[in-house]
């Protein structure tokens, strides 16, 4: 079945409790999202299974939680207070605020956006507004993304010495701690440092549901390698990310690897490789169907150098006169002192999540032709492993041998007890948000301690003694 449209992912995410549109009581807040129940579940799940993949299962790797809010000077020496922007127009029929690189070309050119030389095309007045159809647009001017705020309680808004940014990326909280790190966990290059973590941008044009938003999640990675070692690397972490989405179940006909041509490279890359999603299956255009899921960019030794105080040439010229360190790497072996090169692999965790919830998206028509939808997640990121259902909720001993069931399997997977239908609609409920496997106690169940487990997938059912249950849905889980 193709993937269905992210309007079904909205629509299912909030009727079960996966997203809701935030501050909604006082008629929301642009493109923000609040995660409920099953979304945290889901979304930890996702940062879980990241975490563990690339930090508990390497030999290789540290990780870090650093601050959102850092010095000032670190997007200074970064790059991001110059360049850090977006290319702004406003429509000057309907007065809407847009991104140049994100416009589409009028007149039906099947162009992706990203071979698009937008100052061109706006000279040409190829580009248009998509909300009124004009194609008098301004100038394109930059806007810079930061979140901008002040530190202080006696702090001025406009006084630039309390000036701070909310992070954009955790990027850069993993380079100023590189040393710190190397030290005092006595790392020899190569190795990574991972972290987790909100990133703010004010983004002109939020949208998508999850997909762009200006509050998101990032699950970032730098690893550090010898100069020359570099380029190897890269193409082993483009291929390992592949792989991890496919192994957590995107179909491999919804992902491909995407080339960032020269221009579109960031001021820091050498060279970035993009795994895009088939987020919008729904558009005619193949090339408009495809955005980024991840990127995984060949930072070179851009940011080491730029923290570092370390003088940069013969002439003695300091590269960065406010820090007091010098980033750079001595190699104990060699003898070589040099700035590591850095690979980075930097996904959305958002974006994941929902490129999981679409691929997980099916339909099934029952004996009865009614439509069900069967979200089929993979067990490790469903957000309930199993339900608890009694066949009867007036029967006292069915229902208190039910919620002992719950109980004994919660300590090790995450179980729920429902009894608020009958037992058609709790499956179709269970189906509907992912839940690999219901556990039906009945009146049999009684006399022989025994359960009905029911596959999500298969719609299968088998009799498991209670004593045996915890073990064999632990094994079932990891078969599937
Ligand atoms: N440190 C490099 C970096 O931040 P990026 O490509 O700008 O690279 C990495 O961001 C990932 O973060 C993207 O591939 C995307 O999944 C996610 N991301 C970026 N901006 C986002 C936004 N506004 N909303 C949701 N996710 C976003």
């Amino acid at each position: 079945m193709a993937a269905p449209n992210i309007e079904t992912i909205v629509s299912l995410a909030k009727r079960r409790g996966f997203v809701f549109p935030s501050s909604e009581i006082y008629g929301g807040l642009g493109s923000a999202w609040d995660y409920g129940p099953l979304g945290v579940e889901l979304s930890n799940n996702v940062k879980q299974q990241w975490w563990r993949w690339i930090v508990h299962e390497r030999d290789d790797m540290e990780g870090i939680d650093s601050s959102i809010i850092l010095n000032r000077l670190v997007w200074k020496y970064s790059g991001h207070e110059e360049t850090f922007s977006d290319p702004l127009v406003d429509c000057r029929d309907c007065n809407s605020r847009l991104r140049a690189d994100k416009l589409t070309v009028k007149l039906g050119a099947l162009m992706s956006p990203q071979s698009i030389n937008y100052e061109e095309a706006l000279q040409q007045k190829l580009l248009a507004c998509p909300n009124c159809g004009s194609t008098n647009l301004t100038e394109p001017r930059p806007f810079n993304l930061m979140f901008r705020t002040t530190i202080g309680a006696a702090a001025e808004e406009d006084d630039p010495n309390a000036l701070a940014y909310l992070r954009p990326e955790t990027a850069q909280g993993i380079f100023i701690n590189f040393l710190n790190i190397q030290t005092t966990l006595r790392r020899k290059i190569p190795f990574g440092i991972a972290q987790i973590g909100k990133s703010f941008r004010n983004e002109v044009t939020p949208g998508n549901f999850i997909f762009r938003t200006r509050e998101f999640e990032q699950m970032e990675m730098e690893y550090f390698v010898k100069p020359g070692e570099d380029e190897r690397v890269h193409q082993e972490w483009i291929d390992a990310c592949f792989d991890w989405y496919k192994s957590l179940g995107l179909a491999a006909d919804n992902l491909r690897l995407y080339e960032q041509p020269k221009e579109e490279l960031a001021h820091y890359a050498k060279r970035t490789v993009d795994i895009h999603y088939r987020f919008f299956p729904e558009r005619a255009e193949d090339e408009r169907q495809w955005d980024e899921l991840m990127g995984i960019a060949n930072r070179t030794d851009f940011d080491l150098r730029a923290h570092s105080k370390k003088p940069e040439n013969t002439e003695g010229k300091r590269l960065n006169p406010d820090s007091t360190e010098d980033l750079s790497y001595f190699d104990e072996a060699t003898k070589e002192r040099y700035y590591p090169y850095v690979i980075e692999p930097a996904a959305g965790v958002n974006r994941s999540v929902l490129a999981f919830l679409m691929d997980a998206y099916t339909e099934r028509t029952t004996d009865k032709n009614e439509t069900r939808v069967v979200l089929k997640l993979h067990p490790s990121l469903a957000p309930i492993k199993a339900a608890v259902l009694p066949l009867a909720k007036n029967k006292p001993e069915i229902v208190g041998m039910a919620k002992a069931i719950k109980r004994s399997l919660q300590p090790t997977l995450r179980a729920v007890y429902d009894d608020t239908g009958g037992i058609g609609k709790l499956y179709a409920r269970q189906d509907e948000i992912g839940t690999p496997f219901c556990v039906t106690v009945d009146h049999q169940s009684l006399e022989d301690e025994a359960v009905t487990v029911r596959d999500r997938d298969t719609w299968e059912q088998e009799r498991i003694k209670v004593a045996d249950l915890r073990e064999h849905l632990q094994r079932k889980l990891n078969e599937k």
